[in-house]
């Protein structure tokens, strides 16, 4: 599903990683860690050619995104990836369901069912027409979670998904993160401070100058 061979991130001479290697099957969840400023929020947005590598290949779908122009890259994003950040990015104007049904109005795949079905399994169901000033930090987030899975995307790349939330809350979020990744069998790559968090993906890697290091 993903596979990033070699990858290196220079500013002007100054590497921030080199020599990253990382393979993520279908239905695997894998959590990132890695001190503050070590480049973990770079990394994810190499893997979705928001950034540019300044070395080695990112493939998803066997696609060398790292190869695509700007243009097929984002069209290529719009189908196959789902983002969920730390910060929520949802548009303050539209309601929440109208935040989820996005990615399928920009795909021209509308689906009304579709996104009620995507809010009852976050447990939002209810609050489809509030606006988001209307909703929790933990609501949001779950507004954020179903968008990033309303298409079906091969891969969810999720920046520290709990960073806002206390651990509670937290808890449930990733309970929902997780249980909708295996659902639609997608690839889950998630950057975290949190251990609870990193302790339910499959397999945690450490993000070094040096590249990623297997800790459990
Ligand atoms: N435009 C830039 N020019 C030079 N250095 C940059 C630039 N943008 C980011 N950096 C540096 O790249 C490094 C990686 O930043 P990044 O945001 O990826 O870290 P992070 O691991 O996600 O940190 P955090 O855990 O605090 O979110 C940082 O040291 C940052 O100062
Ligand atoms: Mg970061």
């Amino acid at each position: 599903m993903l596979q990033v061979r070699h990858l290196c991130k220079r500013y002007g001479a100054e590497p921030v990683f080199s020599q990253v290697d990382l393979d993520v099957s279908p239905g695997e969840f894998v959590a990132i860690v890695g001190e503050s400023g070590v480049g973990k929020s770079t990394l994810l947005n190499c893997l979705a050619g928001l950034d540019t590598v300044s070395e080695g290949t990112v493939r998803v779908l066997d696609t060398p995104i790292t190869q695509l122009d700007d243009q097929s890259q984002a069209l290529f994003r719009r189908r196959h990836l789902g983002f969920v950040f730390q910060a929520f990015h949802v548009l303050p104007h539209l309601d929440v369901a109208q935040n989820v049904a996005l990615p399928l109005m920009l795909l021209g795949e509308p689906d009304l069912a579709r996104v009620q079905a995507a809010l009852e399994a976050v447990g939002l169901s209810e609050l489809g027409a509030r606006l988001p000033q209307q909703l929790s930090g933990g609501q949001l987030q779950r507004v954020a979670i179903a968008r990033a899975l309303i298409h079906r995307p091969a891969l969810i790349l999720a920046d520290e998904p709990t960073g806002n939330l206390d651990p509670e809350t937290a808890e449930k979020i990733m309970t929902a993160l997780v249980d909708q990744t295996r659902a639609h069998g997608a690839a889950c790559v998630m950057v975290t401070h949190s251990q609870s968090a990193a302790g339910r993906a499959d397999r945690v890697m450490r993000l070094t100058r040096d590249g990623l290091h297997h800790v459990r």
